[in-house]
């Protein structure tokens, strides 16, 4: 039996299965590449790209915490006119799509990383990442207050010409309110979770174990709360929903499926093994061999 794996985001954005790398988890894809063939792939999303290089965060950065990471990496990345010049070039001959995902600390930074990129064919999608603090609006992260991210969707939605999808932070009171704004605001997608925000104390130097105090938790620890979130979000909201959050194989990623999302994104598995979206690919072939489920869709939001 042929099973149809394929899905379609919306606004051009159609995948040969529901599989996506997180970003930030996959460095800019091409570092993968002898590990895995990332055209088994339905797509991967690039690390974090911003209007001027970044270092990052001083060490320490990373934790690791029971079932999960904290990580303060702090979008270290050699800025998108770089990657225009030098990474683009070598993503350009995969039959995955490529997608970018930005970030800003002002919704100006957005405005102009998306203009850069939008003559760059082979991106097929940008993931606005909204988690960043706003420089201009008190440091609160843009993904927290549905006026400062429906104003950063729609000022990207004017210079973007292809498929958008706006990435939420859980790190707020309702994701349904957030989500809500930024589809009125023109996202094509939404993609949840990204990392919550969390701490780890060293006690023995009696200090926090990330230079930055606090970080970003992800991991299976993260997943039972992502899930729950995806699935009161496909309710809400019209535009497709993509699933992540601490999904290692391929029955976590079909958790999201069922909650009600339309692709799914691999992160801090890559980490344990650089193949685990391809294997995340084959799970759920099997999954639907043996279930006698002929296409995708049909595992879609039944929860
Ligand atoms: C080391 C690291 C770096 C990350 N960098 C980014 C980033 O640049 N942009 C972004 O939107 N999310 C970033 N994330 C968040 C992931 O894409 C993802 O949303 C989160 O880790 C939850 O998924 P997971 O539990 O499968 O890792 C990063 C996560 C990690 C662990």
């Amino acid at each position: 039996m042929g099973i149809n794996l394929k899905v379609d985001l919306g606004a051009g954005l159609k995948l040969d299965n529901p599989v996506l790398t997180a970003s930030g988890t996959f460095g800019f894809g091409h570092q993968y590449a002898e590990f895995i063939d990332l055209n088994r792939l339905g797509g991967f999303i690039v690390k974090g790209t911003t209007l001027e290089p970044r270092q990052g965060n001083p060490a320490p950065r990373l934790v690791e915490t029971p079932s999960g990471m904290i990580n303060a990496v702090g979008l270290q990345n050699p800025g998108v006119e770089d990657f225009a010049k030098y990474i683009y070039p070598t993503l350009t001959g995969f039959t995955s799509k490529v997608i970018v995902n930005i970030s800003g600390a002002q919704v100006s930074d957005y405005v102009k990383v998306a203009e850069i990129l939008a003559p760059l064919e082979k991106v097929s999608a940008i993931e606005v990442n909204i988690s960043c603090p706003n420089v201009k609006g008190g440091g609160m992260s843009f993904g927290t207050s549905p006026e400062m991210a429906a104003e950063v969707t729609a000022a990207v939605r004017k210079v973007w010409p292809r498929h958008m999808m706006v990435k939420l932070t859980p790190n707020v009171t309702s994701v349904v309110q957030i989500a809500k704004a930024v589809e009125a605001a023109g996202a094509d997608s939404v993609s949840l979770v990204n990392t919550f925000l969390a701490m780890v104390v060293d006690v023995e130097r009696r200090k926090a174990c990330l230079s930055t105090v606090t970080g970003g938790l992800s991991g299976p620890a993260i997943r039972p709360i992502a899930v729950r979130m995806v699935w009161q979000v496909a309710q809400a909201v019209k535009i497709p929903v993509v699933g992540l959050g601490g999904i290692m194989d391929a029955s976590d990623a079909l958790q999201f499926i069922m909650a009600g999302a339309t692709a799914v994104q691999i992160g801090t598995a890559n980490f344990i093994d650089p193949a685990a979206s391809v294997k995340v690919v084959d799970g759920i072939e099997d999954y639907c061999r043996r279930h006698n489920v002929a296409d995708i869709s049909e595992l879609r939001g039944i929860i």
